[in-house]
């Protein structure tokens, strides 16, 4: 596939009006991408587990309008929200080759998120991935030819990965790849595709519990983290790492290796915030609550021989996933010994799920 290849034929009739509403989740990389180069292509391969309760809701409200500009308004939770609204003109202005119907309406878009925004909780992924199913599904709409699930899919994921990179992994589940690499076959820079290999039973509905370590707007953006991987010392070093990662996964995977999974999935954890503390101007998005945590992880690990690990994301928050079978005897842990360093002691328990969905 190339970028071509998402720019429709002319379409044969525009609707006068019309709403169209989809659920997306956020997704948890395993395999992170971090860096990107072009127009939001990913410097190194990524995996992750989609998940099922942290969501955003979309609906789509259109209305046909020759103006000639971008017409929209963004409104969370009901109310105007305008400090989405930059992001979403560079999305439209990013996407109108894809999209040409763009200006001739105008858009409400009524938004909603399960979680905190801006918390470390992917609401960029969430947020952009429903954004973009909302808007493939009414092109389907104009379209004379009928448009197969598969090329749906991909032109959602096509369309995320433009408002923002890891939203490509939300379209679907329940392990998605985004980023060439020369194991995985299919896979690609354009869009996110499901993990073609054989997963182990351990792996299913895997469990992630989020901890909500720090609520607050984040210091650094991801994209102003993106972008200091540019002049990175060790940039090339950690492309390498996170490809060569993913192909160790691939054995993991299938034979359903969790400390070896754990192992990965930790070191991906901990390398991504290194480049955050070696960066110029460099940063620290953990917490002490955050460290907190991970040393008490480690502890229960132990003591237990439990198969729990950590995760991070650009942000305090800590990812605790868990095969499904310890679920109860993790939730326990969490409940008693890693609450009263969350916020609030708040947390969200999730798992692996099956990506966007029509409401
Ligand atoms: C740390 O997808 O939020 O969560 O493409 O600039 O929108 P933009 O960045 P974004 O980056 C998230 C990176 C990460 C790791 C990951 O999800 O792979």
């Amino acid at each position: 596939m190339t970028e071509a290849q998402f720019i429709p034929k002319p379409y044969t009739s525009l609707p006068e009006s019309g709403t169209v509403s989809w659920n997306s989740p956020s997704n948890i990389a395993l395999v992170k991408y971090w860096g990107k180069h072009g127009e939001q292509l990913p410097k190194n391969a990524s995996i992750s587990f989609t998940l099922s309760n942290c969501l955003t809701t979309t609906k789509l409200i259109y209305q046909r309008e020759n103006t000639n500009t971008f017409n929209f308004e963004v409104f969370l939770d009901g109310k105007r929200e305008l400090g989405f609204e930059p992001k979403i003109l560079k999305f439209f202005e990013r996407v109108e080759v894809y999209l040409p119907f763009l200006k001739q309406f105008s858009f409400k878009i009524e938004t909603s998120n399960s979680f905190p925004h801006s918390s470390g909780i992917a609401s960029s992924a969430s947020g952009m991935s429903a954004l973009a199913c909302c808007l493939v599904d009414m092109e389907r709409s104009m379209c004379d030819t009928e448009m197969t699930e598969e090329f749906f899919k991909q032109k959602a994921s096509f369309l995320a990965r433009l408002g923002s990179g890891s939203a490509c992994r939300s379209i679907e589940g329940d392990l998605i790849v985004w980023g060439e690499h020369k194991d995985i076959e299919g896979s690609s820079d354009l869009f996110g595709i499901k993990y073609p290999y054989p997963v182990h039973e351990n792996f299913k509905n895997y469990c992630d519990t989020i901890l909500l370590v720090d609520k607050g707007e984040k210091q650094v953006s991801s994209t102003v983290g993106h972008n200091l991987m540019h002049e990175h010392p060790f940039a090339e070093q950690r492309f390498q790492q996170a490809n060569n990662n993913l192909e160790k996964l691939k054995s993991v995977l299938e034979r359903g290796n969790l400390s070896e999974f754990i192992n990965i999935v930790e070191s991906e954890a901990l390398s991504l915030h290194a480049m955050m503390l070696t960066s110029m101007p460099y940063f620290i998005l953990m917490k002490p609550a955050t460290l907190e945590i991970i040393n008490k992880i480690w502890a229960f690990r132990k003591k237990h021989k439990s198969n729990l690990c950590f995760t991070l994301d650009a942000g305090a928050n800590v990812h605790v996933l868990y095969p499904a079978n310890e679920k109860v005897m993790v939730r326990k842990f969490i409940e008693n010994d890693l609450s009263v360093n969350c916020k609030n002691g708040e947390f969200i328990h999730d798992h692996s799920g099956n990506g966007s969905e029509k409401i």
